[in-house]
């Protein structure tokens, strides 16, 4: 763990992005229709298998520059490159989990996962590895057995398994996540959180993890990203190296909540 203070900034342009970077968000600013500002002059850059948190208050924009960055919504200037390529949709190397599962009622929980597969601009996938793709997704989330139960049969936490699995399945660059875990008990939200890090390592993928949540951001970050208020800015980052499983160095994470807690009130106050 280390203060932003004593790290460099690691906010890449996108036209400078190394082929090291998945994404580069360049100076972002973006309103919405009744004119007011969100964000302005955002830039970020997200690594291959990084796991970068954007962390902030209610409201200060976290969602709508991840939707942004995403390309689900326009920026009012600066550009969003991937791989190195301007990019002003949903990219088919990347995928999407929200808070809300949002399966497919009417499929089960195989055909929602196999869905993640259809999407416009997916490249084409022959039958075989499909099906692999997919019954490895299911088995890495720990739903082996459950691949004919109904969305309505599951737990929140299962939905959520089966939301990750379908991203999964999609073999992304990037997996872009939206408080995926807000709305599940503490006890599952733990180990969501601790799945996601273990798959995303194995499946290569980078992440951008948006939470308001401290604790999780140093559970599993490996960059945390401070979003202050309208309009906003990221105000401080911080690299962590405190090794996995987190808890058990519980000196480093307590620092590391500290040097947050204070960047966030003064972000707040605008001292
Ligand atoms: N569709 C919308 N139209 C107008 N304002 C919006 C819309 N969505 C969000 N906002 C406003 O933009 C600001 C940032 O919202 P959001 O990105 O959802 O914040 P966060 O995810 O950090 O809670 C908030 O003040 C919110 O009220
Ligand atoms: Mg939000």
């Amino acid at each position: 763990m280390t203060p932003a203070a004593s790290q460099p900034r690691t906010l890449e342009t996108a036209a400078s992005a190394s082929a090291e970077t998945v994404l580069a968000g360049d100076s972002l600013s973006f309103a919405y229709a009744d004119g007011s500002p969100v964000f302005s002059e955002v830039s970020l850059a997200i690594r291959r298998r990084e796991i970068v948190c954007l962390l902030g208050g209610s409201g200060c924009g976290k969602s709508t520059l991840l939707r942004t960055l995403a390309g689900l919504e326009r920026p009012a200037a600066g550009q969003v490159a991937f791989l190195g390529q301007p990019c002003s949709a949903p990219h088919p190397r990347s995928a999407l989990v929200f808070q809300q599962a949002s399966l497919l009622p009417w499929l089960n929980v195989a055909d929602n996962v196999r869905f993640g597969l259809d999407f416009r601009h997916q490249p084409r996938i022959a039958a075989e590895a499909r099906e692999r793709r997919v019954a490895e997704a299911i088995t890495a989330v720990g739903l082996a057995g459950r691949e004919r139960a109904w969305p309505a049969e599951l737990s929140g936490g299962q939905a959520q398994r089966v939301a990750l699995a379908r991203a999964l399945a999609r073999e992304p660059e990037l997996l872009f996540a939206d408080e995926p875990f807000s709305a599940l008990d503490a006890i599952t939200r733990a180990e969501m959180q601790a799945l996601l890090v273990e798959l995303v390592h194995r499946w290569h993928a980078a992440v951008l993890l948006v939470t308001h949540d401290i604790d999780e951001a140093i559970l599993v970050a490996d960059r945390i990203l401070l979003m202050g208020s309208r309009p906003s800015r990221i105000h401080r980052e911080w690299t962590v190296d405190i090794p996995h499983p987190r808890e058990a160095d519980a000196a480093a994470v307590t620092a590391l909540r500290l040097s947050i807690l204070g960047a966030l009130r003064e972000s707040t106050t605008g001292a």
